[in-house]
């Protein structure tokens, strides 16, 4: 595997103890973790409400290393000011809530902000077919969105699959993130489907052993 494609970890805070959310940004940070995962969902797209722009002010403070926005909220396009304000270095949307998504990655690139789509387990890869040169992300989801915890769908490894041959095929640069059920015993086939940056929420934050151990046994589960 060339450095180009490295895999990155990203670890997902919704599994996070929220009574301690500073200190367990700080472990993943210490523990190498590649991207910090944050799921904001408005109980209306996704069924609960999780975090706003001000939670990810306070996350900012406690890390450097790039915060990867996940908005599964309806109209993403009129709260892409203040995530961009609070922090964020990467704001993904998702294809089923921008009927204008061209316009919507521009307002995130206006921002000085990567911007990455979303498709959920039932959207056809067919509808990024003119989106993929204008993003820096593609997220391919391997659980519905809603809830961490959830199992990974194996049925959408040849989806991920697909896309990197799309994305490879016409030279695109596009990061495929994988969100949804990344665990140790499942990463290896997403990694070897093509699969650059893993999710994990509970693989990380749930796991018996200490924040870092779950990270390296996670890498280890696929090198
Ligand atoms: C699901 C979220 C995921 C989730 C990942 O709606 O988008 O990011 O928190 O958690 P795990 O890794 O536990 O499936
Ligand atoms: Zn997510």
């Amino acid at each position: 595997m060339t450095n180009s494609q490295k895999v990155k970890i990203s670890p997902s805070i919704l599994s996070a103890d929220f009574t301690r959310l500073g200190e367990q940004v700080a472990e993943v940070t210490k523990a190498g973790a590649d991207y910090l995962h944050i799921d904001v969902m408005d109980g209306q797209f996704a069924p609960q409400i999780t975090i706003g722009p001000s939670v990810v002010a306070a996350i900012r403070k406690c890390t450097n290393i790039p915060l990867d926005l996940h908005l599964m909220i309806e109209a993403p396009e009129n709260q892409v000011n203040q995530f961009a304000s609070a922090g964020a270095n990467i704001i993904t949307v998702h294809i089923e809530t921008c009927p204008h998504l061209h316009h919507v990655i521009q307002i995130i690139k206006d921002k000085g902000v990567k911007a990455g789509v979303a498709v959920n387990p039932a959207t056809s890869l067919s509808l990024l077919d003119d989106i993929l040169p204008d993003v820096d992300m593609v997220v391919v989801m391997t659980v519905n969105p809603g809830f961490s915890g959830q199992s990974f769908m194996e049925s959408i490894v040849g989806k991920i699959a697909r896309l990197r041959a799309e994305l490879d095929k016409r030279g695109l640069n596009a990061e495929l993130e994988v969100d949804g059920g990344v665990n140790e015993k499942t990463a290896s086939s997403v990694v070897k489907a093509g699969g650059r940056v893993l999710v994990a929420g509970s693989a990380v934050f749930n796991s018996r052993e200490s924040i870092s151990d779950a990270i390296k046994r996670l890498r280890e589960s696929f090198a």
